[in-house]
């Protein structure tokens, strides 16, 4: 099997051949700094400071100020267009701020880094359309998954490590697919295709996972066992979670955090945030 040409370039200058047990963070220079080594010395994994963004003019992130925790399980709540998903594009890339501080752990300054370099860092994210192999199986979909977080030389290897199979199997078990292994993608429910896609993410290892909109088109059922997983996952990783279903988010959050017109309008608990006047002029009381 070959990599593509441009992965051969980008790493045959930097990488040792045999030396299969480097991760492709080494690869990009991030070292230690990455991975299990990020450093989170002050206790805050994402930091966010005076964040613009601007579309033709249009302030979609106001001066945003944000911070999270290591371990934290947080909530992003707001009305359409207060700039959630802009702020999940500006963490993991995709948006570049016209200004700010944008710092994942102590070290990595986000805006130095290319999409591809924030995801081998740490930072994962699921968009709310499933984006699942649908013709390959439950396995074949984490294990692709898995492989292309892994380095070059890991990922041309033909066979799992026994390392890398335990962690697809517990992953199974965690999102509830252990009896669809075999499965097409395809032939999954809506909701186990979110759990696939959470998996996907999760054999990963990511610090801090980005979750816009879970539970949207889920079942009852399915966002009640969202819930435990995103509960069972905090601690672990550091989450951060943008929905408009006020039950999920009371299920799951200790902390809230109201974005409005690209800024933070408040933060504390849900209690706390639904019983300010503010947020109930421009949110809840809508
Ligand atoms: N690429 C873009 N070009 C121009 N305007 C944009 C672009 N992306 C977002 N916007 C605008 O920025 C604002 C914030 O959008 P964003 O998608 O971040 O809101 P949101 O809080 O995620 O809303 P929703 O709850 O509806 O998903 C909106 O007014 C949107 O129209
Ligand atoms: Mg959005």
């Amino acid at each position: 099997m070959r990599v593509t040409a441009t992965a051969e370039f980008m790493l045959e200058p930097i990488l040792e051949p045999n030396k299969d047990q480097g991760s492709s963070r080494d690869a990009i220079g991030l070292g230690q700094a990455a991975g299990k080594g990020l450093n989170t010395r002050h206790g805050t994994i994402l930091t966010l400071e005076d964040i613009s963004v601007s579309f033709d003019g249009f302030k979609a992130l106001n001066d945003l100020n944000l911070y999270i925790g290591v371990g934290e399980l947080r909530c992003i709540i707001g009305p359409n267009g207060a700039g959630k998903t802009t702020l999940m594009d500006v963490i993991t890339g995709k948006t570049r701020p016209s200004h700010g501080k944008a710092w994942f752990g102590e070290t990595l300054d986000l805006a130095a880094m290319s999409e591809v370099q924030i995801a081998q860092a740490g930072i994962g994210r699921k968009f709310q359309k499933p984006t699942v192999f649908e013709a390959l199986s439950v396995f074949e979909n984490l294990e692709l998954a898995q492989k292309t977080d892994k380095s070059v030389w890991a990922s041309l290897r033909a066979r799992l490590s026994g390392e890398q199979r335990d962690r697809i199997d517990e992953v199974l078990q965690t999102i509830r697919l252990t009896a669809s292994v075999q499965r097409p993608a395809g032939l999954l429910s809506h909701g186990q295709k979110q759990f696939l896609e959470i998996g996907m993410l999760l054999v990963q290892d990511p610090q801090l996972l980005l979750l816009d909109e879970p539970v949207a088109g889920m079942t009852d059922a399915e966002t009640e066992f969202t819930a435990e997983l995103f509960k069972s996952l905090a601690g672990k990783h550091s989450l951060m979670v943008v929905e408009h279903d006020m039950g999920f988010v009371g299920a799951i959050a200790d902390h809230v955090t109201v974005l409005h017109q690209g800024s933070v309008l408040a933060e504390g608990s849900l209690e706390q945030v639904q019983a300010d006047e503010r947020v109930i002029e421009v949110y809840l009381g809508r």
